[in-house]
């Protein structure tokens, strides 16, 4: 029997619970201190903006962008990125990662910056930024501080603090 085929879709307002779960399981209450947490909880994640990959209903994984300004410029903040344990090495991620890339580049965004491992996200089109250049609001490893830039040369000119963009439209 072959296997049930994978989906990435939107993030739906009522799929909140079970993403909810999923980093309570993979990042447990440590989370919730996190600087990129505080980021996100200021902002709000854009729906349209963030998957989830479902086997039919089963959802194992999920990829969020939050608004947010680096400085005065527009950009978008990745994560959490999680992919259920039992699926994870089969492209999930990276797919996850790549649907949230392209919507966010449709829709006209330039900038996506997050906190994660270098090696993983590279794959992507993420570099490292320059320590001091943009700035978390809270304790990071500046080696982890990655952008990808939607349209080439758009960081060139951007640096400042990271903050939740409340206004965005
Ligand atoms: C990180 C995570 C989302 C990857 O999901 P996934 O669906 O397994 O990823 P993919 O299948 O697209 O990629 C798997 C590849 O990435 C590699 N990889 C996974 N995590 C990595 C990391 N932190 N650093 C470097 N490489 C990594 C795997 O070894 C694998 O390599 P291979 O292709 O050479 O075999 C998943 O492991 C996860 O949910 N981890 C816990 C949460 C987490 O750390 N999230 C990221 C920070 S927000």
């Amino acid at each position: 029997m072959s296997e049930p085929s994978i989906t990435i879709r939107p993030e739906a307002a009522d799929d909140a619970a079970a993403i909810e779960r999923l980093h309570e399981r993979t990042f447990g209450p440590g989370r919730l201190a996190k600087t990129a947490y505080r980021i996100r909880e200021g902002a709000g994640h854009r729906l349209e903006l963030s998957f989830t990959a479902r086997i039919g209903t089963l959802m194992i994984g999920s990829v969020r962008l939050t608004p947010v300004r680096i400085g005065t410029a527009k950009a978008l903040l990745l994560g959490p990125l999680t992919v259920e344990p039992p699926f994870r090495a089969r492209g999930i991620g990276q797919a996850l990662i790549a649907r949230a890339l392209a919507e966010a580049k449709a829709k006209g965004h330039q900038l996506v910056v997050l906190v994660g491992d270098e090696p993983y996200y590279a794959r992507n089109g993420f570099k490292r930024i320059p320590k001091g250049r943009a700035v978390m609001p809270g304790p990071v490893d500046p080696a982890r501080v990655l952008v990808c830039e939607l349209s080439a040369g758009a960081f060139a000119n951007v640096s400042g603090p990271i903050r939740p963009d409340r206004d965005a439209q």
